[in-house]
């Protein structure tokens, strides 16, 4: 299985685009996909309680993420598709992927050891960001935000896809050369697993 999320808040938009092109890709290649659209789902950002240290899961929220734990975990195969919002993943990317920390565990040395529960688990990733400007400068820190937690996981990114200078919503699907890159990056994650 593999899931694939996207964060933009823009129903119909390029993130959206991308992320059913990247599945579509998946699923050609043979693999069963799931899409989820964090703007539909209400969950809050973690609050850094702790209280997944003891139980291994988050516990002191109840929300979407409730919901969508059991998906992450089954899902060896993970798609993040991000809009670039002021040089960064948006809001509900950036809380989707905090609300991952319940899967580190942390030994009692300062700063902690950590290591995670997803990890060495053959779990790959891509990841994909789109910015209205054109230069990759402006896209800020946007594919590092989505790379850097995701390796520290566990995952291992096989394909990364910075898009420039689309700015209306939909518009990537005006652009045959986008989508095909898409596409290809979904099938080389589902020939990775
Ligand atoms: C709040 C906000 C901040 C943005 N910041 C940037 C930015 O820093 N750099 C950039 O190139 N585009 C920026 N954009 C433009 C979007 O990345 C662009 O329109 C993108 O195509 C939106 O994708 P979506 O349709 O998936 O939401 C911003 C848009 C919004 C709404």
């Amino acid at each position: 299985m593999i899931l694939g999320l996207e964060g933009s808040p823009r129903k119909g938009g390029n993130s959206h685009n991308l992320l059913d092109t990247i599945l579509n890709g998946a699923r050609q290649a043979g693999r069963e996909t799931r899409a989820i659209h964090l703007r539909d789902h209400k969950y809050d950002p973690c609050i850094g309680c702790e209280k997944c240290r003891r139980d291994k899961i988050c516990t002191r929220l109840n929300d979407g993420m409730t919901l969508l734990y059991p998906h992450i975990q089954a899902a060896r195969g993970l798609v993040l598709v991000s809009p670039v919002h002021n040089y960064n993943i948006t809001a509900w990317m950036k809380a989707f992927i905090d609300r991952l920390y319940c899967f580190y565990d942390f030994e009692d040395t300062r700063p902690r050891a950590w290591s995670s529960r997803l990890a060495n688990q053959g779990r790959k990733a891509v990841i994909a960001a789109i910015a209205e400007q054109e230069n990759k400068r402006d896209m800020g820190f946007t594919l590092e935000a989505m790379r850097m937690p995701l390796e520290a996981l566990g995952y291992e990114i096989v394909a990364e896809l910075p898009v420039l200078r689309l700015f209306d919503r939909g518009i990537v699907k005006q652009h045959s050369d986008i989508l095909e890159r898409a596409a290809r990056i979904g099938k080389e994650l589902a020939e990775s697993l």
